[in-house]
């Protein structure tokens, strides 16, 4: 049976959720599942904005044909190669052949890689400000190169004022039935996972969401519809000054990550006194262990608080590794602006927050605190006054 919803009168969604999913392109941990969007647009011609994954591809390919309702389909439109949305569009070329493909030259590369069909000859290439006149609806095309693949771009509909954003403004979960935004609690049930699929799919490339974000910023847009999670249409100013600040690497909370590794106990102690004397001091902490917290868990943090503390055990010489993993995930994320602190230890020769800083090196604009707590097996008795002299210090900087 199919299952559909309308954007608007001629713009309806075709896409689906699938719930059974727990680890989304092999890295990240899903607890609510994941939402594929694709859209139809039906007006003189008729449009198909993007497929889906394959993982929902029955429930996709009966609403397409369900809201086509017996026309042809007249354009493909392909804003991103990602097989999370392009793994059906082999499928969908050979139910609706003839069918002209819309994508960026990059795409239409792409498209001949995935399923070893040369559409170059006969697609429409679309370039920056390329005008598809649909009837009613001109949709034209803007470049989003690098956000996060290189052939991705997004389609402005001027007609209803709407903004088709590809992967931007997507969000990890499945949606229980809603479509817009603005029919769940958004900012407190989906905002971790939104600011999660954000920083952790697309935020190594901020700059490039930032060109993408002006170029919007001159649209009326009035209706944002991602590939992922919900469709925008009130309060999108809250969503923006989200995408504002992560795209910047502004953080968006003053407060302090603790994030440690402890094989023995030695490390989360020390980490525990430290933790307890900032709230003493009235500052936020959250707190994670890194053998248990996802990666991804960590990255979403360290972009949303100004202030972090990295603490793990010397290992074989090294750090120990889920904290290395950690750390390194950061560095490939390219956070900037963080102010960081560590504590390490060791039983012989700690030497872990020497190696920590220098996995954070590549890091831009980053504060490194002088104030490294260096634990040697168990913390002394008489490390607290420099645990203590650690919290003043990030309590100072958080006020500075
Ligand atoms: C596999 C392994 C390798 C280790 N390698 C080192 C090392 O190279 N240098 C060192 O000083 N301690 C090393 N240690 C010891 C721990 O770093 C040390 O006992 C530390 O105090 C553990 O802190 P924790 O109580 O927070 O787990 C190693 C421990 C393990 C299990
Ligand atoms: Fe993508
Ligand atoms: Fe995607």
């Amino acid at each position: 049976m199919y299952c559909v919803r309308k954007v608007t009168d001629d713009v309806t969604w075709v896409g689906g959720c699938d719930r059974r999913i727990s680890i989304f392109e092999g890295v990240y941990r899903l607890s609510r599942g994941m939402a594929y969007n694709a859209y139809v647009i039906t007006d003189e011609k008729t449009v198909l904005v993007d497929t889906v994954d394959h993982a929902v591809s029955e429930a996709f390919l009966e609403n397409v044909e369900h809201v086509l309702g017996g026309r042809k389909l007249d354009y493909i439109i392909v804003q991103h190669m990602e097989p999370d949305h392009s793994s059906t569009l082999g499928e969908v070329m050979l139910r609706y052949p003839e069918a002209r493909i819309v994508c960026s030259k990059k795409a239409a590369g792409m498209i001949g890689q995935f399923f070893g069909r040369d559409v170059t000859g006969t697609a429409l290439l679309a370039e920056e400000g390329t005008v598809l006149d649909t009837g009613r609806h001109k949709l034209t095309f803007v470049m989003a190169p690098m956000v996060h693949w290189p052939e991705v771009m997004v389609t402005y509909d001027a007609a209803e004022k709407l903004l088709f954003s590809a992967d931007a403004f997507g969000t990890f979960g499945a949606p229980d039935g809603a479509l817009f935004a603005d029919e769940v609690d958004f900012f407190r049930d989906y905002l971790d996972r939104a600011r999660s699929y954000y920083c952790n799919i697309v935020g190594k490339y901020g700059p490039q969401v930032q060109t993408l974000l002006k170029k919007a910023a001159g649209l009326d847009i009035q209706t944002i519809c991602p590939l992922h999670g919900f469709v925008w249409r009130k309060d999108l100013g809250a969503i923006l000054e989200k995408y504002l600040k992560w795209s910047a690497y502004e953080p968006e909370d003053r407060g302090v990550v603790i994030a440690y590794a402890s094989v023995y106990g030695g490390t989360k102690n020390a980490c525990e006194v430290l933790a307890c004397r900032l709230r003493e001091l009235g500052v936020r902490v959250v707190m994670y262990d890194v053998s248990v917290t996802p990666e991804e868990t960590v990255v979403a943090a360290s972009f949303r608080w100004s202030h972090l503390v990295f603490a793990a055990p010397t290992y074989n010489g090294g750090v120990f590794i889920r904290m290395d993993e950690t750390l390194r995930d950061i560095a490939a994320h390219g956070l900037r602006g963080r102010t960081v602190a560590f504590i390490e230890n060791g039983s012989w020769a700690p030497t872990s927050a020497k190696q920590m800083r220098e996995i954070l090196a590549p890091c831009r604009d980053m504060t490194f605190l002088e104030n490294t707590v260096t634990v040697r097996s168990r913390p002394a008795e008489a490390q607290r006054e420099e645990l203590y002299a650690l919290a003043d210090a990030l309590k100072a900087s958080l006020e500075a």
